[in-house]
This record gives structure tokens, C-alpha cells and sequence, in this order.
């Protein structure tokens, strides 16, 4: 027996390690037609570990305070430093690639309807960790303070401001809102203790909560079990053929996927990090000059592009929360009992006029406000709204399929 045997038992005497190798990897068991994209759980959880390393040594050299932020980030870990610049480039290439694999995550569950029963749980704390990730990709933007950081932020922190314009009850509404704009801004100018606060938010408290919810979540979808594309719930005792082994036949799939993935992950680090670190940015926040074009980041502009077609800033602001909230009650909203787009045509048109409508206001999100894209933007977004509304009719139609057939899953 070699040493590193002799290791792995003494251990395993004390800590019971093979047990856990046995039961979690090898006798826990994953439906075999699982297609491509269900890989994007997997790698946002290599995404979400990129950006803690990456992160943790951003901090060793950060500065949180106006004086010292824009240096400390630019001249400090970009050119002292060594390697100080790679770390940064991961962390914002990582930043936006996370969103990315986030969000293709999140339609492949729509797509499938994982959200539906057992699942609703992974689904709910699944949104709970897009929110939180909204708010430490939020954050973490004014970090390096530049002009881009300063001026997205300070818009990003009006726009609670909208509820004032509310067309009843406006003193109330006004009220809320200049409460809650001064409390996310820190005061009426945002100055060293704003910065304070955003910098501890971002490195403590949201990685704090979003390790705990990434937990919670792996923990359900080993209790519920990973969704069949095909649409079905098969019983692992029943059709054990329909299952495989996580180890080794998931494992050295994905791996194959993650491979392939830090491949492309590592190019943009490399060669296009323009994409990711703005030359715009490299410019120290200016509070007396205001750049001509802020836009969100382009995970958020489908959402802006909601907000600012509709005239009234204050349904504006109602339209884009509710399309959150639309989304975290997805299982609500579609009950039919049909499962899978496979097996929905219905709902697989709607699928795909959801997908395009959010692709389309994001490209508008970044362009001219000008009527003409406004008016496209509404009607977009009329198509967004309309796919949440369409569910319960689509539900209640396949409802009826279901009984004529006798309520078999087939
Ligand atoms: C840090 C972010 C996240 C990580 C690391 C993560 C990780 C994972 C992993 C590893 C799986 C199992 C494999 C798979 O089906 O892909 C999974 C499943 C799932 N996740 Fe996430 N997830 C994250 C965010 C989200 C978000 C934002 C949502 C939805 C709003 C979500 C909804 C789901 C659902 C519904 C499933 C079940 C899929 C199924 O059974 O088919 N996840 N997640």
C-alpha cells in the first residue's frame, strides 16, 4: 500500500470519507439523457468558485475609500502587483460570464420546467441567488471608481426615485422613495461611508449569503433529483435503466464541458478583456462630469429597456419589478401538468417568443432612445409580460388534454 493509501485510510477511519464517495458520487443516481445544457448548473458552480479565488486576492490590495479606490485598482493591481492584472481580468471576465451561465441555467430550467413539483424549491431558491447576484454584480461595479462605476451607480440608485412620480397617493409614494433612494446612495452625495458599506456588501455579506443559498440549492436538487428533459418522473427503483451513475459517467461528461469551457473562459481573460473592463473606466469618477451614454450592464438592459419605453417612470418601475416577480412565481403561474417543452408545443411557442422578446430588448436597451425604438421596446416587452400571462392559459388548456387521455403523463 502506498503512502498516499495509507493517508486516504487513516483518514477515512476517522472521517468515514469513502462512505460519503460511495453514496453522493457513485450510488447517487442522475437520469442518462440529460442533454447539453444541463451543464450550466456545473459550470456556475466552477464560475462561482473562479470568482471567490479571483476576488480574495482583488482584496488583499483594494482600497475602499474615494481617495485611494481608483489607484489602488488601476495602478496598484493592474501594474505593481504581479499578476495583480490577471486576477482582475478573471474577476470581471468572470463577472459577466457568470451572468451569462446564470441566465442559460435559468432558461434550461424554463425550457424543461424544472421549477414544477418536486422542484419548486430549487426554483425559489434559485431566483433568491439571481437577485443576490444582481446586487454583488451592482455593487462590485463601483468598486474601481471610475467614471463608468460612479455614474452607474448614482443612476442605478435613482431609480427607486421612479415610485414618486406615481399618479395616486404621490406625497406617499415620494416619501418611500426619496427614503429608500437616500438609504441605498448612504446620504444625499455618496461619499467614503457609501463606498464603505458597497465594498463590504460585496466582499462579505452577498458572497455570505449566496455560499449559503448555493448550498441550500445543491442540497435540493439532490433531494428532489435532477428533472428528465423528456418530461417524465421516472422512479429510480422502478426504471433503474432510465438512470446512470453521477461517477463516472456525469462526472467525466461535464469535466469534458468544463474543459472546454475555462478554454474559451481563459481566451476572453487573455485576448478580449475590452469586452469586460471598459476603457471608460479607466478614467477616475468625476461627479461634475456626466459621461453622454450610460447603460446598464448587458445582463440587466433587458429589464432597463422595460423600464424606460413605458412614458410613466412609475409603471415603469412597477412593469420591470413585476416581471421579476413574474419569474419567481413561475410554478404558480404555469400549472398545467405537463412537463418539458418536448412535450408542450403550446408552451414551446411561447418558450420561444419569451426568448427572442428578451433577446430583442436587450440589443435595444443599448441603442438611441428614440420613439421609434421606444415603441418597439413596448412592444417587446408586451411580448415578455405576455408569456407570463399566456401560462395559466396554456396550463388550462393542457389541463383538459390531460384529462382526455385519462391523466397519464404521457
Ligand atoms: C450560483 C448560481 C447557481 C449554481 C452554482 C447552481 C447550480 C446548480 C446545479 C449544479 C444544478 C444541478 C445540475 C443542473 O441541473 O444543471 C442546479 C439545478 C437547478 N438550478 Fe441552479 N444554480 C445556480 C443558480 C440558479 C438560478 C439563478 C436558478 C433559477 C432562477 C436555478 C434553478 C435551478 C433549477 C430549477 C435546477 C433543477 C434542474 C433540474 O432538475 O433539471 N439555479 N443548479
Amino acid at each position: 500500500m502506498g503512502m498516499i493509501e495509507k493517508i486516504i485510510d487513516w483518514i477515512d477511519e476517522r472521517a468515514h470519507i469513502k462512505d460519503i464517495y460511495r453514496t453522493q458520487m457513485v450510488e447517487y443516481k442522475v437520469p442518462k439523457n440529460l442533454t447539453f445544457p444541463y451543464v450550466f448548473g456545473v459550470l456556475a458552480l466552477v464560475t462561482f468558485a473562479i470568482q471567490i479565488i479571483s476576488g480574495i486576492v482583488l482584496l488583499l490590495y483594494y482600497k475602499p475609500s474615494i481617495a485611494d479606490a481608483f489607484d489602488s485598482a488601476t495602478y496598484t493591481i493592474m501594474g505593481e502587483i504581479p499578476f495583480g492584472w490577471l486576477f482582475r481580468h478573471i474577476h470581471a471576465t468572470g463577472a459577466n460570464f457568470f451572468m451569462a451561465i446564470v441566465y442559460l441555467h435559468m432558461f434550461t430550467g424554463i425550457y424543461y420546467n424544472a421549477y414544477k413539483r418536486p422542484r419548486e424549491l430549487v426554483w425559489i431558491v434559485g431566483w433568491l441567488i439571481y437577485f443576490v447576484m444582481i446586487l454583488t454584480a451592482l455593487s462590485g461595479y463601483l468598486l474601481p471608481w471610475g467614471q463608468l462605476s460612479y455614474w452607474g451607480f448614482i443612476v442605478t440608485t435613482e431609480i427607486p426615485g421612479s415610485l414618486g412620480d406615481a399618479p395616486i397617493l404621490r406625497d406617499f409614494f415620494k416619501a418611500i422613495a426619496e427614503t429608500i433612494v437616500l438609504w441605498m446612495k448612504g446620504g444625499y452625495v455618496v461619499t467614503d461611508v457609501t463606498l464603505g458599506r458597497v465594498f463590504g456588501s460585496h466582499v462579505l455579506i452577498y458572497p455570505l449569503i449566496l455560499l449559503a443559498l448555493v448550498g441550500i440549492h445543491l442540497y435540493l436538487v439532490r433531494a428532489a433529483g435532477i428533472s428528465n428533459p423528456e418530461g417524465i418522473e421516472y422512479d429510480k427503483k422502478k426504471n433503474p435503466d432510465k438512470f446512470v451513475p453521477f461517477h463516472p459517467y456525469m462526472t467525466l461528461k461535464e469535466g469534458a464541458y468544463v474543459m472546454w469551457y475555462l478554454a474559451i473562459f481563459f481566451f476572453f481573460v487573455f485576448f478580449h478583456i475590452g469586452h469586460f473592463l471598459p476603457a471608460d473606466n479607466f478614467e477616475p469618477a468625476n461627479p461634475l462630469k456626466t459621461p453622454p451614454h450610460i447603460a446598464p450592464e448587458w445582463y440587466l438592459l433587458g429589464f432597463y429597456e422595460v423600464f424606460r419605453s413605458i412614458p410613466s417612470k412609475f409603471w415603469g418601475f412597477v412593469a420591470f419589478n413585476a416581471l421579476l416577480i413574474f419569474l419567481l412565481i413561475l410554478p404558480l403561474l404555469d400549472w398545467s401538468p405537463l412537463k418539458s417543452a418536448r412535450r408542450r408545443p403550446l408552451f414551446f411557442i411561447a418558450f420561444v417568443i419569451f426568448m427572442f422578446s428578451s433577446m430583442v430588448l436587450t440589443i435595444l436597451g443599448v441603442m438611441e432612445p428614440t420613439p421609434t425604438n421606444a415603441k418597439l421596446g413596448l412592444t417587446f416587452a408586451a411580448l415578455v409580460f405576455g408569456f407570463f400571462l399566456s401560462l395559466p392559459v396554456i396550463s388550462f388548456i393542457e389541463y383538459g388534454w390531460y384529462k382526455a387521455k385519462g391523466g397519464e403523463q404521457q
